[in-house]
């Protein structure tokens, strides 16, 4: 099926000067896009029929589900941020979006009640900033109108560092959280201020040392490399002092810049050149010299983290996702859904406003059908990119087909060492890894490829 996308792929094998130029075509542009999950939700689209809901749960095929809740509220809008989130503090406009999301959770709650929900999470936006009362309403309506167990199912928050408070960490405690991950991005002030980020060190280590005295089993932290003005020395003093607290997962992301985003692809070179790249790479040693694991081209965790509890078990494929709250994403085998997507201020605010306002909330009407070709690539890439790489009798089990022979392209990563195939698994090497982004975006269909470029954002 990927032949017509790539006709000469053998001629490109066959050819060391083809072959060096495709991938240094790859690595030319390595942070071209950050694919959170495949298809991009740039290639959501109205839904020609609405589909209801009852039947779409029912035939998921997922033994588990994932439960995501989203806040789309935040203090401000950074600068680099292109999330579904609107600046918004006022308590009563959260208090009527909890409501909206309470009543959308009862008409969902019989659809899900054949599996139990392995994993739960709530972000944002910025969750906490709600008030306490509504944060705790969060895990009353996950347990008590979806039927979460928070005995067996992982649970995990985004907080950022002006939010942290000793009651709201209390509800969260009490609630069972394994996970609180907090943004930090840099520890500098001057860093801070460049992406329009309005967070001053100070604060960031008194969250920290009060997240520290609630004993998390996981506290993750997120830091963005290649901030205008950061150098290394920079980069590396933000990650030591992130080190001091003894995170037991970090988070590094390269700067992204986006259309809608203040920052822009300028403000990322220092001195006209690009540092992300060295600054990953010295960032990935200092980390596996600390102990960590590396688990993704972003992820390293203390490998010996958990929670502690004995969790349901749940599939890596990320299926079986039921996103509750505007500008969540619900992920079923064959449809992936939401609410519709905006960065800009106003049409953020419009769309909010729709769901508040809304009694029915029982069919999906804004999303993709994945076809079949989809469907492999997603799997594909979900494993590829990760440490652990995509074992090929997994894919042979789900789809009785070969990932290979499906997909005989891969072999260019092979060939150009970017990727290995030991044991049946097909996996990236430490180069590949640093090159995810380039490789996710390379392997995205034709078909998706231009819907996200005939994509227009408001
Ligand atoms: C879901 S977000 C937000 C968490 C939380 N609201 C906060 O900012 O503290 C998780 C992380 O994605 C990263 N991120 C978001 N947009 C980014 C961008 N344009 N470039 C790099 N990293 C980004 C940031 O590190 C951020 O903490
Ligand atoms: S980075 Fe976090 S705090 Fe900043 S606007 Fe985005 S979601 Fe909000």
């Amino acid at each position: 099926m990927s032949q017509t996308v790539y006709p000469n792929y053998l001629d490109i094998i066959q050819n060391p000067d083809a072959l060096r130029s495709w991938k240094d075509s790859l690595r030319s542009e390595p942070y071209r896009s950050y694919l959170y999950s495949y298809p991009h939700k740039t290639s959501y689209r109205k839904l020609e029929t609405k589909l209801p809901l009852s039947e779409l749960w029912d035939r998921e095929p997922a033994d588990t589900f994932f439960l995501y809740m989203h806040i789309p509220f935040c203090g401000a809008r950074c600068g680099f941020c292109n999330l579904f989130t609107l600046p918004d503090k006022r308590a009563d406009v959260h208090a009527e979006y909890v409501d909206a999301l309470e009543r959308q959770a009862a008409q969902w709650a019989p659809f899900i009640q054949n599996k139990p929900v392995a994993r739960f999470a709530i972000g944002g936006g910025t969750p906490t900033l709600l008030e306490p009362v509504q944060l705790d309403r969060l895990f009353h309506i996950a347990q008590d109108v979806i039927g979460v167990d928070p005995g067996q199912a992982s649970i995990s928050v985004e907080t950022s560092p002006e939010t942290v408070t000793s009651e709201r960490l209390t509800i969260l405690k009490d609630r069972r959280v394994d996970r609180v991950s907090m943004g930090i991005q840099s520890f500098i002030a001057s860093e801070a201020d460049a992406i329009y980020r309005p967070q001053k060190p100070q604060e960031v280590e008194r969250a920290l040392e009060q997240l520290k005295r609630y004993q998390f089993p996981i506290l993750n932290l997120d830091l963005i490399y290649g901030l205008p003005g950061q150098t290394l020395d920079s980069w590396l003093y933000s990650l030591d002092k992130a080190l001091s607290y003894v995170p037991e997962e970090i988070f590094i992301y390269p700067l992204y810049t986006r259309e809608h985003t203040i920052v822009k692809p300028e403000h990322i070179k220092q001195s006209g050149e690009d540092q992300r790249a060295r600054f990953y790479s010295a960032a990935r040693e200092y980390l596996l010299s600390h102990g960590y694991t590396q688990y993704s081209m972003r992820r390293f965790a203390k490998a010996e983290a958990g929670s502690g509890k004995t969790l349901l078990p749940y599939g890596c494929q990320e299926e079986g996702m039921i996103g509750l709250g505007c500008g969540a994403r619900s992920y079923t085998r064959s449809v992936h859904y939401s609410s519709r997507y905006s960065v800009g201020r106003s049409a953020t605010a419009s769309i909010i406003a729709d769901y508040v306002a809304a009694a029915d909330y029982t069919h999906a009407d804004y999303g993709i059908v994945l076809n079949k070709d989809d469907q492999r690539r997603r799997f594909i890439l979900k494993a590829l990119l990760h440490a652990e790489g995509l074992a090929l009798s997994s894919y042979t089990e789900r789809f009785t087909a070969s990932a290979l022979a499906d997909y005989p392209e891969l072999n260019l990563l092979v060939h150009t060492e970017l990727a290995v195939i030991e044991h049946e698994v097909l996996r990236l090497t430490g180069e590949g890894l640093m090159y995810s982004d380039a490789i996710g975006d390379w392997f995205i269909s034709p078909h998706i490829r231009g819907l996200m470029e005939s994509c227009v954002l408001s």
